[in-house]
C-alpha cells in the first residue's frame, strides 16, 4: 500500500510517499524558514503564504521521485493540528480537494504523534539515510520533543498510548529558540545553540533544574528566564537590562559558555525523566522524536546514560516532514479505520495527543 503524505502545520510544506509504513519512496521538504530568519520565528502570515506556491509543486516532486502516480496512491493522509491554523488550512484544503478529485481515502493524523512514526521507516532506496535496523516494538517508550510539543508517551500499540507527562508551558525546542534569540543566535535555535555549546563551559553558569509535581512532567520557562538573568549577570547589568541589547554586552566566549550551560540542562532533564520512565515501565522499545531528535548532544547523552537501544529516525526525518505523516497514515489503513469525510475534515490547531 502506498499512501502519500501532505503536511503543512509550520513553516515546511511536505509531501512524501511511503510504501507499506516503512519504505521511504520519497520525501520532499520545501521551506520558508529563510523568509522568517529575518524575524526570529515563524511569521503565520508568511508561511501560509508559501504554502500556497510551494503545495502542489511539492506533492508533483514527490509522485516523481517515487516513481509513482496517482493510479499507484492508495491513500492520502495530512496533518490535521495542532499547528498554525493558516498553515494547516492549506495542506486540510489541498488534500480534501486531491481526495475528491482522484478518488482516494483521506486521514487526518496528529502531527505530534506522526512524529513517533518517523522512527517506523526503516527501508529506503533514496540515498543518504540513516534509518533505524527495525521498527519499535510494543511496549514502545517515546520522547517526542519538538518547537512546539515536549512529552513522554507509552505506546502499548498503534493508536493505544497513555500520556506520561508533558510540559505546561514551553517546549524544550522553543526554549533552544528563545536562549538562541537572546545570544544573538540564528533561528532555528537548536543547531545554532549546539554548535555555540561546542566551544563552551557546561558547568560555568549554574541553572536550574525544574522539580514538577508529576515526575514526567517538563517546564522550561523558568530555565529560559534563568539564561536571561544569568547573561544579564555576565554583562555587568541588572534585570531591567533590554534582552535585545545584551547580544552587544556578552562576548563571544560568555556566549558559548552560556549556550554549553543551558544545552546540558535542558538535555539532562530529558535524559533524567527518560531514564524514569525507562526503569518504571521496561518498555521493548525506546524511540525519540521531533527536531530536538536532531541534536548531537541528546543523543550523546542518552548513549551514555540509558543502558539499552533506543532508536532515532534520520536527521532530515527528526524536522518536520511528511513521510512521518504517511508512515502513520499507513497504520490508519492497515488497521482498517474509516477514513475521513474530504468533504468536511476540518483542522485543530489545538489538536491533542
Ligand atoms: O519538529 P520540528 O521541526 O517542528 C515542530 O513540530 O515544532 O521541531 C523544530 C524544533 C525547533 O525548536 C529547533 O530549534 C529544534 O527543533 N531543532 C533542534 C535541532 N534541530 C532542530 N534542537 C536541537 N538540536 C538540533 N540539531
Ligand atoms: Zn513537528
Amino acid at each position: 500500500m502506498r499512501i502519500l503524505g501532505i503536511e503543512s502545520s509550520a513553516d515546511e510544506t511536505a509531501a512524501a510517499v511511503v510504501e507499506n509504513g516503512s519504505k521511504l519512496l520519497s520525501s520532499v521538504i520545501a521551506s520558508s524558514l529563510d523568509l522568517h530568519t529575518a524575524y526570529g520565528g515563524i511569521v503565520p502570515e508568511i508561511a501560509a503564504r508559501s504554502h500556497i506556491e510551494a503545495i502542489m509543486p511539492t506533492i508533483d516532486e514527490a509522485l516523481k521521485t517515487a516513481k509513482t502516480d496517482w493510479d499507484n496512491i492508495d491513500a492520502i493522509a495530512v496533518t490535521r493540528g495542532p499547528g498554525l491554523g493558516g498553515s494547516l488550512l492549506i495542506g486540510v484544503m489541498t488534500a480534501r480537494t486531491l481526495a475528491i478529485a482522484k478518488n482516494k481515502p483521506l486521514y487526518g493524523v496528529n502531527h505530534v504523534e506522526a512524529h513517533v512514526y518517523a522512527n517506523f521507516l526503516t527501508d529506503t532506496d533514496l540515498p543518504n539515510y540513516a534509518m533505524p535496523p527495525a521498527p519499535p516494538s510494543f511496549p514502545l517508550l517515546c520522547l517526542i520533543v519538538s518547537g512546539g510539543h515536549t512529552q513522554l508517551v507509552l505506546f502499548k500499540d498503534h493508536f493505544d498510548y497513555r500520556l506520561l507527562g508533558q510540559t505546561g508551558d514551553d517546549a524544550v525546542g522553543e526554549a533552544f529558540d528563545k536562549v538562541a534569540k537572546i545570544l544573538g543566535l540564528p533561528y532555528p535555535g537548536g543547531p545554532s545553540v549546539g554548535q555555540a555549546a561546542i566551544d563552551g563551559n557546561i558547568t560555568s553558569v549554574k541553572l536550574p533544574i525544574a522539580k514538577m509535581e508529576n515526575k514526567y512532567d517538563f517546564s522550561f520557562s523558568g530555565l529560559k528566564t534563568a539564561v536571561l538573568r544569568a547573561a544579564q549577570e555576565m554583562a555587568g547589568k541588572d534585570y531591567t537590562f533590554p534582552s535585545h541589547e545584551l547580544v552587544g554586552a556578552l562576548t563571544d566566549e560568555q556566549k558559548n559558555n552560556i549556550a554549553a550551560s543551558f544545552q546540558h540542562v535542558a538535555v539532562q532533564t530529558l535524559v533524567n525523566k527518560l531514564k524514569l520512565a525507562v526503569d518504571e515501565f521496561q518498555p521493548k522499545s525506546i524511540a525519540i522524536a521531533g527536531g530536538v531528535a536532531a541534536s548531537p548532544y541528546l543523543r550523546q547523552q542518552i548513549e551514555k546514560q540509558i543502558n539499552q537501544p533506543v532508536l532515532y529516525p534520520d536527521m532530515k526525518l527528526c524536522t518536520d516532514n511528511a513521510a512521518m505523516i504517511a508512515a502513520l497514515g499507513y497504520q490508519y489503513m492497515a488497521a482498517k479505520k474509516p477514513p475521513d469525510d474530504p468533504y468536511t475534515l476540518e483542522i485543530d490547531t489545538n489538536l491533542q495527543m
